[in-house]
């Protein structure tokens, strides 16, 4: 398939990324500091911003191939939790908690600041809880930091089918299932989503309900001006845990 890609500069350009995930099928995205690259197969709809600067690049610049591999690294989350691709060594005397995650389809390499916001918020909140719940898992890079810890019962659900895929080969015996928080079979003790704000308002009554309270909830991936109106819809938040453009919430468990 041959895709199209646009840039768009301006102060507007996240939102009007997020308004582009409402209407289309965004292929591919490329977040940098007030611009954004978005692939498509279709043409660009009518961004209703101002101030927006839009061109879009040839097509033999859009349809590029590359390895994938070219900027690949070991990323250092906290001084004791690191994510690295299969093909990227440990570094030299690291003896904190890895995650191996291959670069696939899905999101969730550990790169994008709302995945650590999220590890960061998850790896505070960590109790050895006995079930965990991922929502919206992506890679499973946020169930695989619960395996790793040694937690048997993981269920994690994605409405991507490729995120599916890549979650149940990386955590063998995981539940995953393909769909929203209801697909999932059990009520998890510590739960965790990663969503968009918008996403996080349409799946919160599934996620609350998928939530024995036993363990803490995060929620991650809302920007600055969206995180009280997901805060103001959680029985109690512990803490906020800001990383770059995104926020984490924990609450904790009831007592
Ligand atoms: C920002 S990515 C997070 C991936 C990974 N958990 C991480 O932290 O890097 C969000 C994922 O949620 C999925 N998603 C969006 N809405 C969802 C919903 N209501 N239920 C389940 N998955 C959802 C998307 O397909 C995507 O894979």
């Amino acid at each position: 398939m041959t895709l199209r890609a646009f840039r768009i500069v301006g102060a507007a350009a996240a939102d009007a990324l997020e308004a582009l995930h409402a209407l289309v099928d965004v292929r591919g995205a490329l977040e940098e500091a007030g611009a954004v690259t978005v692939w498509l197969d279709q043409a660009l709809p009518e961004m209703p911003f101002d101030g927006l600067a839009i061109h879009e690049l040839p097509p033999a610049a859009a349809n590029a191939t590359s390895t994938g591999l070219e900027h690949d690294r070991a990323i250092l989350v906290a001084k004791d939790l690191l994510v690295r691709p299969p093909w990227v060594e440990r570094p030299i005397g690291f003896g904190g908690i890895e995650l191996v995650v291959p670069r696939g389809m899905a999101f969730g390499s550990g790169e994008h600041d709302s995945t650590q916001a999220a590890l960061l918020a998850l790896h505070a909140a960590w109790k050895a809880p006995t079930s965990f719940a991922d929502v919206g898992t992506g890679s499973g890079i946020l169930a695989l930091y619960a395996h790793v810890r040694g937690c048997r019962r993981i269920e994690a659900c994605d409405v991507e089918e490729p995120a599916v895929l890549a979650a149940r080969e990386l955590i063998p015996g995981s539940e995953v299932t393909l769909g929203g928080p209801e697909t999932m079979p059990w009520r998890a003790d510590f739960v965790i989503a990663n969503l968009t704000a918008a996403e996080q308002h349409a799946a919160l009554p599934g996620i609350l309900d998928r939530w024995s309270q036993k363990a803490a909830l995060v929620l991650s991936g809302m920007r600055a001006h969206e995180v009280d109106a997901v805060a103001s819809r959680l029985p109690r938040v512990a803490s906020r845990l800001t990383r770059g453009a995104f926020t984490a919430l924990t609450t904790p468990p009831s007592a």
